[in-house]
């Protein structure tokens, strides 16, 4: 008899298409078509840094005349990891026979051989290229000959004297910046917008604007690049608040502020960056005057702490976008999800993925990528404040 309790419940499986991240896998090898961010442009520096994206293992570095690197760490000579090398005007040093390498990897000294090195040439340390913008780093991880364009968003385009582009660095709303689950969880939680007025609102107090707190008039719509969420909300002036937010491929999310702060489209884009199939560091460009406060920066419960302020008992009272998706198991389990009427966004964003999972296989170039100088990227997402009639 089967009444339901917990006795022999099935174990349950996550679906490889949609967390899979290392090299030579369907969903990691579509994610390796595009640029990826890798770290803070900060956080190249003179002392080489271990770095983790896509499952892969790398070293970030800048040499002293601001050209960053991101190398395989095992030297191309005998193995010593290139985190212990040092770092010259343009090359990274290999501690243990000197050998030398530049950003692309070239060999450029063999300090022990004949002539520093008749065949250096031959010795190239796999590298991948890089991309800086708005204090981020991107790379490129995948096949060379399909290397795309670095994209333009028109929300970054034709920055004003007083503007400036800010990186947030953090999982959700104040919190780490690294998360302990898949990305693709966090990254499907932007088009569910039911969880804003449940968790953000009835459930955790207004940790989002309060006027985000009534039940919204919820619509989707898939289109070439993405998925996009309209909620809709009366407003207790006759207005009605028409919220977009929206996913682009592959990992990318844009979201209207939670804070209202900036009503019109969006001044924000993110990117879930797949460290490996079990952890996720999202990064967040953000357009703001120069010197404003960064937004963001969330609070929890009526003494309005930091997240990492909170006590555990604290966490159970008010838990955020950490908890709640990384709650769900490191890998969510696929098999065992009983997906309902508001999860017809989750479900448009599993599909899209899937269907250029196919494209990629097909030996096709997925949605989005481009290669040739393009017009900026339209987005979408904002808070519209639409008048009543
Ligand atoms: S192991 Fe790197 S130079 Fe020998
Ligand atoms: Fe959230």
């Amino acid at each position: 008899m089967d009444d339901g309790r917990a006795y022999g419940r099935a174990t349950g499986e996550s679906d490889p298409d949609l967390y899979e991240t290392s090299p030579g896998t369907p969903a990691g090898e579509l994610l390796r078509r595009y640029w990826q961010p890798v770290a803070l442009s900060s956080e190249a520096t003179s002392v080489p840094r271990n770095v983790r994206l896509l499952s892969e293992d790398l070293v970030l570095y800048r040499s002293h005349d601001g050209t960053p690197g991101l190398l395989e760490p095992r030297c191309r000579h005998r193995g010593t990891s290139l985190f212990f090398g040092r770092v010259e005007q343009d090359c990274i040093r290999c501690p243990y026979h000197g050998w030398a390498f530049g950003a692309d990897g070239t060999c450029v000294d063999q300090p022990c051989e004949p002539r520093g090195g008749r065949h250096r040439d031959s010795h190239r340390q796999p590298w991948y290229p890089l991309h800086e913008f708005g204090g981020l780093i991107f790379t490129y991880m995948g096949p060379p000959d399909r290397q795309p364009t670095f994209p333009r968003y028109d929300i970054f385009e034709a920055l004003g004297a007083d503007e400036e582009l800010h990186v947030v660095d953090h999982f959700a709303f104040g919190g780490p910046s690294v998360a302990p689950c898949n990305w693709f969880q966090t990254h499907e939680n932007v088009m569910d917008p039911y969880h804003v007025f449940i968790l953000h609102n009835a459930m955790s107090g207004p940790q989002f604007d309060p006027r985000l707190g009534t039940w919204p008039d919820v619509d989707w719509n898939q289109h070439e690049l993405g998925v996009t969420s309209t909620q809709d909300r009366l407003l207790d002036d006759g207005t009605t608040l028409h919220r977009v937010t929206e996913t682009r491929f592959p990992n990318i999310r844009v979201v209207a502020t939670p804070t209202l702060a900036y009503l019109g489209k969006t001044n924000n884009m993110s990117w879930a960056q797949p460290i490996d199939d079990t952890h996720t560091r999202v990064f967040c460009i953000l357009r703001i005057p120069k010197g404003a406060p960064p937004q963001g920066l969330g609070t929890y419960g009526p003494d309005a702490k930091s997240w990492f302020d909170l006590t555990d008992a604290e966490h159970q009272s008010y838990p955020g976008d950490y908890e709640t998706q990384v709650s769900q198991g490191a890998i969510t389990l696929h098999s065992e999800e009983r997906l309902s009427s508001t999860d017809r966004g989750v479900s448009m964003v599993r599909r899209q993925w899937k269907q250029q999972l196919q494209v990629v296989a097909d030996g096709g170039d997925p949605v989005g990528v481009v290669f040739d100088e393009a017009d900026p990227i339209e987005l979408l997402a904002g808070n519209y404040i639409v008048e009543a009639r």
